[in-house]
C-alpha cells in the first residue's frame, strides 16, 4: 500500500482491535495496526484486501506513518499490557498527539495515565467499547471520555464506526434498527432518524467509569437471566427447544434486547461433539475479568446500593466452588416442591418478572452512574448514556430508550423509579415478579439476583426502614450515638442502665 499518512494507528490485533480497523477502512479512513505478533497483522491484511488498511512491523513504524497530529488506540489487555505499550509507544509520540485507551481499564488507571500524559501534553481518552466482535466490525457502542479536544479530533472516526439506532423509538413500539438493523443501515451516515451510539461523555476517566457500569448491569441481567433459565428448565421442566422459543416470541415483544435474542440462539444450538444441546454440555464454572466486581466494589465506596450486581459477582464466586457444590448437593436436603399449575401458566409471570428486575437493575446502574458524577465531577449527561447504550452494546435494550426519554425530560431526575412511566413498568408487573421469587423459594431454586432486585425494589419504597434499630444496636454496643425523629443533634443512651 502506498499511503504514507494513516489518519489512525491500531495497537493490539486481537479480535477486537482487527475488527474495528476493518469497520474504520469500511468507512473509508486510511488506518495502520501493530501487534507484537506478525501473524496477527498479516491476518489483518489478508482480511483488508483491497481496503485501506495496512499493518506495521513494529511500533515506531506505526508512529512514522500516521499523520500529524497522531491518533493511536490500544486495544490491548487492561491493566500492566497498556503501561508496557504506553512505555514504548509515549517516547515516539509528540507533543499534541492522542493516545485512546479502548481496553477495560480501570477509571483509576485512566486517571493516573491522564495525568502522566498531560505532563508530557499528549492526549488521553479513556473510552470503553462494547459489543464484542460484530460490534467492532459493524457498529460497537463507544463511551469516550477525558480531554475534549482529543475527541474531537478523532469524532468523525469514532461517528462513523459506531452502530447507529432509529432515535425516538419507545420500548411499546416496534423497535427496528436498534437491535436487528441491517448491515446496511448500520453503514450508512447518521441521518435525523438515526442516532449514533457515540458521544463525548465527559472529562477525566468518565468514558471508562461508564463502561464499568455498563459491564456491572451486564453481570446483573445476565444473572437474572440465568435465573430464569434455572426456573424455567429444573423448575418447570422446558426444554432447550422450547426455552428458545420462549425467548423468541419475549424478543418480539417489550423485552427486545441482545441478551434475550442470544440467549433464544443458545438454546438452538447443538453440540457437534455429542449431539446434545450445547448449553447442556457447558460447565457452570462462571468466569470473569472483574469489572463487575470493580461496579460492586465501587458502589460499596459510594455508598450506592447495587444489589442486583453484587447478587450477580457472588453467584459467579459460588460457580466456581465447584467441589464444595457437589459435596453440598449430597448432604444438603433442600425443598421437594414440585410448581403444581400448568409449567405454561407460569410463563407471562417470569416474562413480567425479568421486565420489571431488568428496569431495576438499569436503575441501580444509573443511580450510581448519578452518584460518581457528583463525587468526579464528570458532569454526565445521563439521557446521552443511555442513547449511545441504544445500540451496538451487550445491555442495549428497547427499555434503554424510555430511560433515555426519562432523563432527557427530567435531567435532575433523582432516580429512575421516580418517573413515571418507568414506575409504572415495575409496579404494574410487581406481583408477577414477588409470584416468580415466591415460587424459586418454595422449589428450592436459588434467585439472589431477582430476590435482591425485589429487595431494592421495596428497600426503596419504604419511608422507614428497620434500620433504626441498627443504630440502637452500634449504640449499645460502641456507643456511636444516633439521631432521633423529632429532634436534631446527636445522642447517646446507657442502655444497660
Ligand atoms: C462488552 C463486554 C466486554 C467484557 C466481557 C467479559 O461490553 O463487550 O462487557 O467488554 O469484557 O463481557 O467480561 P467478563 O469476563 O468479566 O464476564
Amino acid at each position: 500500500m502506498a499511503l504514507t499518512h494513516f489518519d489512525l494507528g491500531l495497537v493490539g490485533l486481537g479480535v477486537m482491535g482487527r475488527n474495528l480497523l476493518l469497520n474504520m477502512a469500511d468507512h473509508g479512513f486510511a488506518v495502520m495496526g501493530y501487534d507484537k505478533d506478525p501473524a496477527k497483522g498479516k491476518a489483518l491484511e489478508l482480511e483488508g484486501t483491497g481496503k485501506k488498511v495496512t499493518s506495521a512491523i513494529d511500533l515506531a513504524t506505526l508512529v512514522s506513518r500516521l499523520k500529524t497530529p497522531r491518533a493511536v488506540l490500544l486495544l490491548v489487555p487492561a491493566g500492566k499490557v497498556v503501561d508496557a505499550v504506553l512505555g514504548e509507544l509515549v517516547p515516539q509520540l509528540s507533543r499534541g498527539d492522542l493516545v485512546i485507551d479502548s481496553g477495560n481499564s480501570h477509571f483509576k488507571d485512566t486517571e493516573r495515565r491522564q495525568k502522566e500524559m498531560a505532563e508530557k501534553d499528549i492526549f488521553f481518552l479513556g473510552m470503553g467499547i462494547s459489543g464484542g466482535e460484530a460490534g467492532a466490525r459493524h457498529g460497537p457502542s463507544l463511551m469516550p471520555g477525558g480531554p475534549r479536544a482529543g475527541y474531537d479530533r478523532v469524532r468523525p472516526i469514532l461517528e462513523a464506526v459506531a452502530a447507529k439506532v432509529e432515535s425516538g423509538a419507545r420500548s411499546a413500539e416496534r423497535v427496528e434498527g436498534a437491535l436487528r438493523a441491517p448491515r446496511s443501515a448500520l453503514l450508512s451516515p447518521p441521518s435525523a432518524l438515526h442516532s449514533t451510539c457515540v458521544a463525548y461523555l465527559g472529562h477525566g476517566a468518565c468514558g471508562h467509569y461508564v463502561k464499568m457500569v455498563h459491564n456491572g448491569i451486564e453481570y446483573g441481567l445476565m444473572q437474572l437471566l440465568a435465573e430464569v433459565y434455572d426456573l424455567l428448565q429444573r423448575g418447570m421442566g422446558f426444554c432447550c427447544p422450547e426455552m428458545a422459543e420462549i425467548f423468541e416470541q419475549w424478543d418480539q415483544g417489550e423485552l427486545h434486547s441482545f441478551l434475550i435474542e442470544i440467549t433464544a440462539k443458545i438454546f438452538r444450538k447443538t453440540d457437534t461433539k455429542t449431539g446434545k444441546f450445547l448449553v447442556d454440555v457447558i460447565s457452570d464454572v462462571a468466569r470473569q475479568k472483574g469489572t463487575g466486581k470493580w461496579t460492586s466494589q465501587e458502589a460499596f465506596d459510594l455508598q450506592v446500593p447495587f444489589l442486583t450486581g453484587d447478587a450477580a459477582v457472588s453467584m459467579r464466586d459460588l460457580s466456581g466452588q465447584e467441589e464444595a457444590r457437589h459435596a453440598g448437593s449430597r448432604t444438603l436436603l433442600g425443598a421437594h416442591n414440585t410448581f403444581s399449575n400448568e409449567p405454561e401458566a407460569f410463563l407471562p409471570h417470569l416474562e413480567a418478572a425479568y421486565h420489571a428486575a431488568s428496569v431495576i437493575t438499569y436503575d441501580q446502574g444509573f443511580a450510581l452512574l448519578q452518584a460518581a458524577s457528583k463525587t468526579y465531577g464528570y458532569d454526565l449527561d445521563l439521557a446521552t448514556v443511555a442513547r449511545i447504550w441504544r445500540g451496538g452494546c451487550i445491555i442495549r435494550a428497547a427499555v434503554l430508550e424510555d430511560i433515555r426519554h426519562a432523563f432527557e425530560l427530567q435531567p435532575g431526575l433523582v432516580n429512575l423509579m421516580l418517573d413515571s412511566r418507568l414506575a409504572q413498568a415495575i409496579t404494574k408487573r410487581q406481583r408477577d415478579l414477588r409470584f416468580v421469587v415466591r415460587t424459586a423459594i418454595d422449589l428450592g431454586i436459588p434467585v439472589p439476583a431477582l430476590a435482591s432486585t425485589l429487595a431494592y425494589f421495596d428497600g426503596f419504597r419504604a419511608a422507614r426502614l428497620p434500620t433504626n434499630l441498627i443504630q440502637a444496636q452500634r449504640d449499645f454496643f460502641g456507643a456511636h450515638t444516633y439521631e432521633r425523629i423529632d429532634e436534631p443533634g446527636t445522642f447517646h443512651t446507657e442502655w444497660d442502665a
